[in-house]
């Protein structure tokens, strides 16, 4: 959506992977879904240098409201145990550390955990959500019939323009689209591009590799297609979901892989962890400012893939591939990740060549910059190899000598 929002993917966390639907506050006083939570993570983001890093939206997901609108303005209420204070109280918390509130609806008649959607009520909600002064969006689509999203997701989109209030808007409309896991509709893309801000493509993350380099194989599989890749850009971005970077499941090296990739990929960065409890090495990697500037570049270009060697017969015996992946940057040099997906094993060699770049011919001279290793590493004769250890990748930025 071309109105000056989200110019560079949007950066925050997210409670749905690793807080989901808990409204136990009895129990778990410290992870329900309440202000409590959104507040303490808000002091987090500002004191431990996550919100200078880039990351300034604190958003909540599922479960925040009641489960009946008020039977008097027929608005949408916050639950008053878990948010006594209400959601705009909540907002000018967050906004006085610097950070902005994003807020979750569905389109349909109830959220996918069942509580109140906006379906029939898109312009009373979108006016209710602008007066509580939150900044950002999140628009799911459960309990809604999928032919009607062609009209619900852009009517949303000009309410919400309506409010004046500037509201980054996230759709989950193709995620819901049964066609769509492998066919890459176009015609829905350049509508979402017009409409939203971003859009969930696929299935929901979890905390686990399996399901992560699930997200990553789609986004290899539809690199292929030119649109899919095409209608990234500032404004309009495909989002890979969350980062289960700080959580339980992943390991160092795949945590390193998550984050590479998705700078690569242009994905907007939404972290779902507790960032009380979290490693120093998994904070590093968030924190890993180099990283961060290829996601965020200016010109907002998508990477590809550019080399597998799936069905090039070299090193694939043990199930696993190597790949090289690269992003087109504004001044003209590239972000390149160099991937193993092998989970067994030892380091793989792994060989970037410069003809894999769009412009670049063979044997070209070049220099290159480790981004994990905040190193220059010299000066390399039409190809590099890095040795790349079992579900792990090495991340450089390459530039013509
Ligand atoms: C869907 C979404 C998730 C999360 C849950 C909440 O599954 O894809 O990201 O918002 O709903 O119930």
């Amino acid at each position: 959506l071309d109105d000056g929002l989200a110019r560079t993917p949007p950066m925050g966390w997210m409670s749905w992977e690793r807080f989901l639907c808990n409204v136990d506050c009895d129990t778990y006083p410290d992870s329900c879904i309440s202000e409590n939570l959104y507040k303490r993570t808000a002091d987090l983001m500002a004191s431990e240098g996550y919100l200078d890093a880039g990351y300034d939206q604190v958003n909540i997901d599922d479960c925040w409201s009641t489960l009946k609108r008020d039977p008097v303005t027929n608005e949408q209420v916050a639950d008053p145990n878990r948010f006594p204070s209400g959601i705009k109280n909540l907002a000018a918390y967050v906004h006085d550390k610097g950070l902005k509130l994003g807020l979750y609806s569905d389109i349909g008649t109830k959220t996918c955990g069942g509580y109140i959607g906006m379906q029939d009520n898109l312009e009373l909600d979108a006016n209710t959500f602008a007066s509580w002064d939150i900044d950002m969006l999140k628009v799911d689509g459960c309990y809604q019939d999928t032919d009607m999203m062609k009209d619900t997701y852009p009517e949303l989109s000009r309410a919400l323009n309506a409010t004046g209030r500037p509201i980054v808007y996230s759709c989950s409309w193709p995620a819901y689209l049964p066609e769509f896991g492998e066919a890459n509709d176009g015609e829905v893309l350049k509508e979402l591009a017009e409409i939203c801000h971003m859009w969930r493509n696929w299935d929901d993350i979890r905390d686990d590799w399996g399901s992560v380099s699930s997200v990553i194989d789609y986004w290899k599989r539809n690199t292929t297609e030119d649109i899919f890749v095409s209608v990234a850009g500032p404004g309009h971005w495909n989002d890979p979901d969350q980062l289960m970077i700080g959580d339980n499941g992943l390991s160092h090296s795949q945590e390193r892989s998550q984050f590479a990739l998705w700078a690569i990929f242009a994905a907007p960065l939404f972290m779902s962890n507790d960032l009380a409890h979290i490693s120093k090495e998994s904070k590093e990697i968030l924190l890993n400012k180099e990283i961060i500037a290829v996601d965020q570049d200016p010109a907002g270009h998508q990477g590809i893939l550019n080399w597998s060697s799936e069905g090039n017969g070299d090193g694939d015996v043990y199930g696993g591939e190597t790949r090289v992946w690269s992003r087109l940057l504004n001044d003209g040099s590239y972000a390149v990740v160099l991937q193993s997906t092998h989970s067994m094993g030892t380091q793989t060699k792994v060989k970037f060549e410069s003809s894999m770049l769009d412009g670049w011919e063979v044997g070209q001279k070049f220099v290159a910059r480790d981004l994990y290793l905040h190193e220059d590493i010299g000066e390399f004769d039409g190809e590099m190899v890095a040795d790349v250890w079992p579900g792990d990748v090495e991340m450089f930025i390459v530039d013509l000598v």
